[in-house]
């Protein structure tokens, strides 16, 4: 299979918490992997430090053979790696639509002459980016909240959102942080769907989840993690039943 990311022997440490421990694994174009772990394993740390948001210590970490360690998280977004938080971060005091159009790779407004004088390219840009996300709210069923302010949608339907405006920059890695936690079966099912769709459209995924049947349903290929370090890889049922990881949920 096709290499995509590479993450070679990264080590984070926060003031003496080892959070990342000569921790290396690789994703390959069009898969969905599992990453799992115990609270405080260091998941949502590797999210951020492939994204930029946290540097590492030490070690090296490449997608499509470019070097991304250490550089800047709209660098990194750039060369095709989106993500969504645990904490979701939304815009709460704006529109669904407007999280959205927010998200997209193009935006009209990035140069100086737009942002007084609209240009027709810009305008261009601007009324395909609404397209785009309006096709994105209709096809997943809430096309009617497009004008909402993200702060009146249920729990669930941000974490919709969020991951909706993950799927809007267009990135070919994503790096999903909980996407369904603490929300219900009907929107699970929902989201997971969305994610199983989406090698088909040439683009992988890392899954951070804590349910199990979840990761099952969706994930070729699991990674456990604990303490910082790699524990267990293989299947969702390898892993499962992979007595290192038994142990480590049992301590
Ligand atoms: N910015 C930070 N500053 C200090 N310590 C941090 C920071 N981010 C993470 N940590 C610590 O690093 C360790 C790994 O945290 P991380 O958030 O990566 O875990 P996680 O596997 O995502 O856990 P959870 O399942 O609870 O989300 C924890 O001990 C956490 O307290
Ligand atoms: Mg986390």
């Amino acid at each position: 299979m096709d290499n995509l990311l590479k993450i070679q022997n990264c080590n984070k440490h926060f003031n003496g918490i080892i959070a990342l421990d000569d921790f290396s694994c690789e994703i390959s174009k069009n898969e969905i992997v599992g990453l799992i772990g115990p609270n405080g394993a260091g998941k949502s740390t590797l999210f951020n430090v492939i994204t930029g948001f946290i540097s590492i210590d030490s070690g090296q970490i490449t997608f499509n053979n470019h070097t991304i360690t250490k550089k800047a998280p709209n660098k990194i977004n750039k060369f095709g790696i989106s993500r969504t938080f645990q904490g979701l971060r939304l815009i709460r005091q704006m529109t669904v639509l407007d999280n959205i159009l927010l998200s997209f790779k193009k935006q009209p407004g990035e140069h100086l002459e737009n942002v007084f004088f609209k240009n027709k390219k810009a305008k261009e840009i601007e009324s395909e980016n609404k397209r785009k996300a309006l096709k994105l709210l209709k096809d997943t069923g809430i096309e009617d909240k497009a004008n909402d302010l993200a702060d009146d949608l249920s729990y669930g339907q941000q974490k919709l959102l969020s991951l909706l405006c993950c799927l809007a920059s267009d990135a070919e890695l994503l790096l999903l942080d909980e996407p369904i936690a603490g929300i219900n079966p009907a929107m699970i099912e929902k989201i997971l769907f969305i994610i199983t769709e989406l090698p088909k459209k040439g683009k992988s995924v890392i899954l951070i989840e804590h349910n199990m049947d979840a990761v099952s349903q969706v994930c070729e290929r699991v990674i456990f993690m604990d303490t910082g370090k790699k524990i267990s890889e293989g299947t969702p049922e390898e892993v499962r039943n992979d007595p290192k990881v038994i142990e480590a949920y049992l301590e």
